[in-house]
Parts: C-alpha cells; sequence; structure tokens
C-alpha cells in the first residue's frame, strides 16, 4: 500500500453521470487483485476531509482505472479534474475477488449492479486468462446507465438487466441468473445491499463472493466506521471490517 500523486492520463464521461478515470502511478505494480480499492482524495484542502473508497477497475502496465457514479461533492469534484492534473491516491486497499477459487474449466458468473460492474473487468480479465469460462450479468437502472457491456464481452457472454426496461431484459440480474441453463461453479457479485442478499439467498453455485459496499473513513482498519456483523454471532461482539477484512467476503460469513 501507498500513497501517491497520480497522474490523470484521461477522465471521461461514458454513461448518464459515470464517469471512467484512468491514472498512472507507481501503486498501479502494487495491483493485482480484482476487487480490490483505492482511497481517493478528491481536493487539495480539508473539504472534504474523508477520502472516497473506488474500487479498481482495470490494470495496465502502470496504469490503472477506476470508475465512478458522479453522486455527491466528493465525486463531483473528481468529474471536474482534467487531463495531466494529478489526484491524491491511496491504495490498493482491501482483499478482493479470490480468482484461484475458481479452475480452468469452470464456469464463473460474475454479476454487477450499476457502480458494482467495474470490478467485474478485471475479475473476469484475470479468470478468462487462466482458462475459466466467464460469464458477465451486469445490472442498471435505465438504458443511459449502461457501460462496459463491450468491455466485458471481451471475456465471454454478457447479459444487461434494466429495471425499467429500456435496454437488455426487463429486470434485475437475479431474473437472468434464474434463467442462465448452464451451471454456475462459482459466483462474484458486486452491487447494492438488497442485490447481494438476493444472490447469497439463491444459493446459485457451490461458492459465492460477495463485495460489500460500507461507508468508510479510514479504509485501512483504523476507526472502525465500516464494521459489520459475523453471521456467527448476528448480535454480538464478533465483527469483519469491511475496509480492511474484506471488501469481498464468502456468503454466508458476514450480515448484509
Ligand atoms: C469498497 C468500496 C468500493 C466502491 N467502489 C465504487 C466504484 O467503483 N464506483 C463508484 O461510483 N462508487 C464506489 N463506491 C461508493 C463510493 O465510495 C461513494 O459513492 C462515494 O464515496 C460517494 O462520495 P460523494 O462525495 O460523491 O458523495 P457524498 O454522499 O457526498 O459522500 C459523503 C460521505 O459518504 C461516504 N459515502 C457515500 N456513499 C458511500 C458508499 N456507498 N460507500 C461508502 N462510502 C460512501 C463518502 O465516502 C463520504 O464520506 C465504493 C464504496 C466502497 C466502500
Ligand atoms: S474505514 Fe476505518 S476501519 Fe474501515
Amino acid at each position: 500500500m501507498r500513497q501517491e500523486n497520480c497522474k490523470i492520463v484521461s477522465n471521461r464521461q461514458i454513461a448518464e453521470n459515470i464517469f471512467e478515470l484512468v491514472l498512472e502511478g507507481k501503486l498501479a505494480a502494487e495491483m493485482n487483485q480484482p476487487g480490490q480499492f483505492v482511497h481517493v482524495k478528491v481536493a487539495d484542502g480539508f473539504d472534504p476531509l474523508l477520502r472516497r473508497p473506488i474500487s479498481i477497475a482495470s490494470i495496465n502496465d502502470g496504469l490503472f482505472t477506476i470508475i465512478y457514479r458522479r453522486q455527491g461533492k466528493g465525486t463531483s469534484l473528481l468529474a471536474d479534474k482534467s487531463t495531466g492534473m494529478t489526484v491524491d491516491v491511496l491504495g490498493p486497499l482491501g482483499n478482493g475477488f479470490p480468482v484461484d477459487e475458481a479452475n480452468p474449466g469452470q464456469t464463473a458468473v460474475l454479476v454487477g449492479g450499476g457502480v458494482g460492474v467495474p470490478p467485474m473487468y478485471e475479475l473476469a480479465k484475470q479468470l478468462a486468462r487462466k482458462g475459466v469460462k466467464v460469464i458477465s450479468i451486469i445490472g442498471f437502472q435505465s438504458s443511459n446507465a449502461v457501460f462496459y457491456e463491450k468491455e466485458l464481452a471481451e471475456f465471454g457472454e454478457v447479459y444487461v438487466a434494466t429495471v425499467d426496461g429500456s435496454y437488455g431484459r426487463k429486470g434485475f440480474v437475479t431474473d437472468i441468473i434464474n434463467g442462465l441453463e448452464v451451471q454456475a461453479d462459482i459466483v462474484f457479485a458486486c452491487g447494492p445491499t438488497p442485490m447481494l442478499r438476493a444472490i447469497e439467498n439463491g444459493q446459485y453455485a457451490p461458492k459465492t463472493y460477495l463485495s460489500l459496499e460500507e461507508r468508510m473513513g479510514c479504509g485501512i482498519g483504523a476507526c472502525f466506521a465500516c464494521v459489520c456483523h459475523t453471521q456467527e454471532d448476528p448480535k454480538g461482539f464478533t465483527y469483519k471490517k469491511v475496509c480492511s477484512d474484506g471488501p469481498v467476503f464468502q456468503a454466508g460469513e458476514v450480515v448484509i
């Protein structure tokens, strides 16, 4: 893990309120696990004080890409930055998706909802590289929010669901999984909590890994802002920190 002022190679809008930011920095060499994240300081001063956690979408020869939704103050400031400027980045942080759990010849189903889609790109790339069959299922609210369908198609079949039915199949990602004719050996998912809960309850494969989103302070396990209960002790004192124990957990490990 290191903190570095990374140079902006590009920062472009790829869907409604969705931006793809390519950064150059030495810390790209330390990134290897899909699903890890970086903690981004969006402004030079003290406002906003807290860094923003954003998943690593891809890693490529000294460059790395993050994809973010322009939502509140922090991500709006990030969207205003342009090529050649620098961004203070801390990372890579957390434990990502365990690529080793999928074996060559097996089928992995990758499920991304909204800004849960970005980490699926690097995951799909690494799984395909080791000979795992990749099926990506991505879900959005509407057609204008859809991104990375073409990019994910480089590594296998892609299915798109939109809530309003304006693109792909109408409904949720789980509607697509329920209709899949292949049996998944492993499922990896990242997206809104109700989606993760549905995937956990659906038990679509012998092994399922879920990436959780929790509000974060420090991002490195020091402030306890991101704790969640373990399933074996749901009301007690046993907990996991999403930033440093996760953000990826095996289904059934923590309460979501
Ligand atoms: C591990 C992890 C990976 C993430 N990856 C992505 C990604 O790839 N792309 C993307 O668009 N978003 C991602 N998010 C969510 C992203 O961090 C928030 O959308 C962002 O922090 C909002 O900042 P803001 O200043 O625009 O919004 P504001 O609402 O102004 O943020 C206010 C505060 O709330 C925190 N916050 C708000 N929403 C969230 C949230 N959902 N999770 C954690 N903290 C939040 C911010 O860090 C900040 O401290 C991720 C979150 C986590 C925990
Ligand atoms: S965000 Fe500080 S402990 Fe997780």
